[in-house]
């Protein structure tokens, strides 16, 4: 019985740094655009910029934690072409949170 309320009060301590919800209100206002809603990549700029499907497992399997997370923060870009903007307004916790919040994306 200690055990339980142990984890549950850690599980309440780590969620209230950063709740579930902020995390998928940051995605909506910094990332959805781009990506979508659901990850999927299939907006206007989207399409435009090459966003990739996230729902893919393929695609997810791919993607380096370590390196999204870099590439988030620090923008992205492809020869000459800015495809993805650092999150300049977001903490590391923040887009860390961001990068395990795209894994949940997979079908
Ligand atoms: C202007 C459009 C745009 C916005 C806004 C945007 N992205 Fe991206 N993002 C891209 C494109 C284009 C790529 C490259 C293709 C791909 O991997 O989907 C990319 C790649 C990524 C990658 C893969 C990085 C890698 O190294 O493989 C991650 C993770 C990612 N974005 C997360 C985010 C998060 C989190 C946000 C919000 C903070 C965000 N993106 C906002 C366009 C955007």
């Amino acid at each position: 019985m200690k055990n339980i309320v142990t984890i549950a009060f850690a599980l309440v301590v780590s969620a209230a740094a950063l709740t579930a919800a902020d995390v998928k209100e940051n995605w909506t206002t910094h990332c959805a655009k781009c990506h979508g809603e659901d990850g999927k990549g299939d907006t206007k700029m989207g399409k435009k910029s090459g966003a990739k499907d996230y729902t893919d497992a393929k695609v997810l399997s791919e993607m380096k934690d370590d390196q999204s997370f870099k590439s988030v923060k620090e923008g992205m870009k492809k020869d000459d072409k800015t495809l993805m903007k650092p999150a300049e307004k977001l903490s590391d916790d923040e887009i860390k949170a961001l990068v395990a919040h795209i894994r949940t994306f997979k079908k």
